[in-house]
């Protein structure tokens, strides 16, 4: 069977490294739609229909059995849009874990670490309401991360205090209790995990769901009969598809190392 993983960016990968442990003999296409990062910053119209207009040409050309949108930006706007345009695929959002949150916070502080876009969305403000509206919950939309976090992976130099500046809203001491969650809402976030412990003023458990988001894939397909003759991927080949056409040497060497051929 086939996965098909999309994100604005890298930020998928750390998604991706989660689906393969939990399902090692399936397929799986890697999207990064570097032609349009980051989509944080993008109005929400716009967005919405180039990533459908986009669909219609990934699930016509490699038909997976599923698609896993590794992108909380996107997610939080087109998922219902993507399940009714396109009803015979199947589709896994990634969103805030805010509810998992809600439920192991001590303090009753948890902050949400996101795209200005995710913050922005009445989706999320909808978990919260759904899901922790006993709870202080602060957002935090970040200009910078994803940015920084494409530049850490490809190996650059990234700089203790830009990050610093965009983790230290999540901080929160209030009446003598400290925020005690920090979600990673945004897929790329994860790769920049041990640079937010080391900088953090104090221990927070920073919430990755994408293990959660493989297992809910790994839940679905469990349940469904294999498509005859789906796709144009060769046997035993994982691809990664750049929008740009042209991703640069760090990124074609991060692909190949995570199992992946440049198609
Ligand atoms: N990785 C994406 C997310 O989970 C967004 C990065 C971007 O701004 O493009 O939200």
């Amino acid at each position: 069977m086939s996965l098909l993983l999309f994100d604005s960016g890298i930020g998928g990968l750390t998604v991706l490294r989660e689906a393969r442990v939990l399902m090692p003999s399936h397929r799986f296409v890697y999207v990064a739609d570097d032609a349009a990062f980051p989509f944080g910053e993008w109005p929400q119209k716009e967005l919405r229909s180039h990533i459908l207009e986009l669909f219609a040409g990934l699930l016509e050309n490699h038909r997976p059995d599923i698609a896993i949108i590794a992108c909380n930006t996107a997610s939080t706007l087109v998922m219902d849009d993507l399940r009714k345009a396109f009803p015979d695929t199947p589709f896994v959002g990634t969103v805030p874990a805010i509810k998992p949150a809600a439920e192991r916070t001590r303090s009753g502080l948890v902050s949400v670490l996101a795209t200005p876009g995710t913050v922005k969305r009445e989706y999320t403000k909808e978990l919260i309401r759904s899901f922790a509206s006993q709870c202080h919950v602060r957002l935090v939309g970040s200009r910078e991360l994803a940015r920084l976090a494409e530049e850490h992976i490809r190996g650059g130099i990234v700089a203790d205090e830009d990050v610093l500046a965009e983790i230290a809203p999540c901080f929160v001491e209030e009446g003598g209790r400290r925020t005690d969650i920090v979600v990673l809402a945004c897929t790329h976030y994860p790769f920049l995990a041990n640079v937010f412990r080391r900088l953090a003023p104090w221990p927070v458990d920073w919430l990755d769901p994408a293990e959660a988001i493989a297992r809910r894939a790994l839940s679905l397909l469990a349940n469904m009969p294999a498509r005859p003759g789906g796709g144009d991927i060769e046997e035993g080949e994982d691809l990664a598809i750049f929008t740009s056409g042209n991703p640069d040497f760090a990124v074609q060497r991060l692909m190949n190392g995570f199992g992946l051929k440049i198609a």
